[in-house]
């Protein structure tokens, strides 16, 4: 707390009320308005909760207007040079990064957990070919509490600890077997001597009749996309793990909600509406009409993978996947994709009109991330699920925060109610 405070009167009744402020490590002081409603009888309203901060966390902090990502102090761009996903992992469960034997450990244990249980498998056959991944991994993971009931109880650490190993470690198991289901492919078991990422992509590409060699450029690749995705603050996913979680339902439901957040093409689907974007712009000279469509307001259309509620600047992360893009396509081939030249024509364009340059509108993390992927042979309809792999980390960070959290309580906003003040039944005849 500060000694700094708000004070809010009451204009009718002359009731004051002191609003004590509180100070961040680093960014924006909040205003503590929990007398509020008690003292003043009146609620805030921020739809959207631009304004709001919903809790206090110490996992990851952003700067919006400077283009600043850190995950537990770490700047996002030095971790990106030097870490790993699994040891970003363990920085944002932990809040430090790992010495050589916890890192070694930590590795070991998720290893360990990589393979799903054999009844989960066959939960595949039940899904249409062409279900759509997300739709597969949402509903097998909410099924994990079926399967893990032995391990749900949230006050026990040793519970939330296995869990948060076991969901880190099947994601993408369960994203391999939904991708496999959806080409008539069998599943391909993950093989423990491979690492998080190389195990990922030999379950997805393998096949039963012949041997499969990962290309360590894609691993790195895709290591490096998931150290970027793995955390963002209270963003729409992360909130509903929070809220979700904050009714004490079990760990496996509370991600399997934010998968299903993640979902929407305003949020983490907007890396696969990118491509489609793409695809349907076709040429550069298509780009004006696309951009015009984007500033009509009439129009519903937005340019996917620009704008962000936070970031008034650069997305530090799509600044850093647009320059793998050149270094990965340059590596697998594809050096002249045209997705890519006119992903960056496209950018350079939007980036020169007032529209964009006013809105404060620049390229976020899903504007390049989805051409890479397209580059390492991952289907477009897959793309969001390996954002949810990446975000998992995340989302388990910030449930066992919000769980941790002794003052924590369930999350229940109150409204603006607009309905109909109270009136008295009418009898159809009447009506
Ligand atoms: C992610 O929160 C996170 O941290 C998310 C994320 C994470 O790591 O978890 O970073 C991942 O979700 C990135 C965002 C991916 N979504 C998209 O790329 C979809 C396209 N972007 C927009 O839908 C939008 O920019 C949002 C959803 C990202 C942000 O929406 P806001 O903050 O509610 O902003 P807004 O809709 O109020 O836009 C402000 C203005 C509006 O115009 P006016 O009403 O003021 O006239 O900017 C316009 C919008 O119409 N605008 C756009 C635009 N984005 C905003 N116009 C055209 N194209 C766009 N992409």
């Amino acid at each position: 707390m500060t000694n700094k405070s708000y004070e809010l009167t009451d204009p009718s009744s002359g009731t004051r009320t002191a609003l004590p402020v509180r100070s961040p490590t680093v960014g924006p002081d909040v205003i503590d308005i929990g007398a509020l409603y008690r003292e003043q009888g009146i609620f805030t309203y921020d739809p959207g909760f631009a304004s709001t901060a919903s809790c206090e966390s110490a996992i990851t902090y952003i700067d919006g207007d400077n283009g600043v990502l850190l995950y537990r102090g770490y700047p996002v761009e030095q971790l990106a040079e030097h870490s790993s996903f699994i040891e970003v992992a363990y920085l944002l469960l932990r809040g430090e990064l790992p010495g050589a034997e916890q890192h070694a450990e930590f590795e070991r244990s998720i290893r360990l957990h990589t393979m799903i249980n054999e009844t989960l498998l066959r939960f595949f056959n039940g899904f249409h070919y062409n279900a759509h991944p997300m739709a597969m991994v949402s509903g097998v993971v909410a099924s994990m509490s079926a399967f893990y009931h032995d391990t749900t109880d949230i006050t026990n650490p040793e519970h939330t600890e296995i869990f948060s190993h076991r969901i880190i470690a099947k994601l993408p198991t369960i994203a391999a077997a939904a991708y496999k289901h959806s080409i008539g492919q069998p599943f391909v078991y993950p093989q423990n001597h491979l690492d998080y990422c190389s195990n990922m992509l030999h379950m997805f590409f393998a096949v039963p009749a012949e041997p499969y060699e990962v290309n360590p450029v894609a691993a790195r690749a895709l290591d490096l996309l998931f150290i970027l995705h793995a955390d963002h603050e209270q963003n729409c996913s992360t909130s509903t793990v929070r809220l979700a979680g904050s009714s004490g339902t079990n760990p496996y439901s509370a991600i399997a909600a934010g998968i299903s957040a993640l979902w929407g093409p305003a949020h983490g689907g907007a890396n696969e509406a990118v491509l489609a974007m793409l695809n349907r712009i076709g040429k550069p000279e298509h780009i004006p009409k696309f951009i015009d469509k984007a500033k009509d307001r009439d129009d519903p259309f937005r340019l996917m993978g620009f704008g962000h509620r936070v970031y008034k600047n650069f997305d530090p992360r799509a600044k850093l996947i647009r320059k793998m893009c050149h270094e990965v396509l340059e590596e697998l081939g594809g050096r002249d994709e045209p997705l890519f030249e006119l992903a960056m024509r496209l950018e350079e364009i939007a980036l020169k009109d007032d529209y964009f340059v006013e809105k404060k509108l620049y390229p976020n993390v899903d504007f390049y991330s989805g051409i890479i992927y397209k580059a390492l042979g991952i289907p477009v309809s897959m793309f969001t699920v390996m954002f949810a792999i990446a975000r998992t980390v995340g989302w388990v960070a910030h449930w066992k925060e919000m769980n941790n959290d002794p003052g924590g309580r369930i999350g229940r906003p109150r409204q603006l109610y607009t309905g109909p003040a109270q009136r008295d039944y009418v009898s159809v005849e009447k009506r």
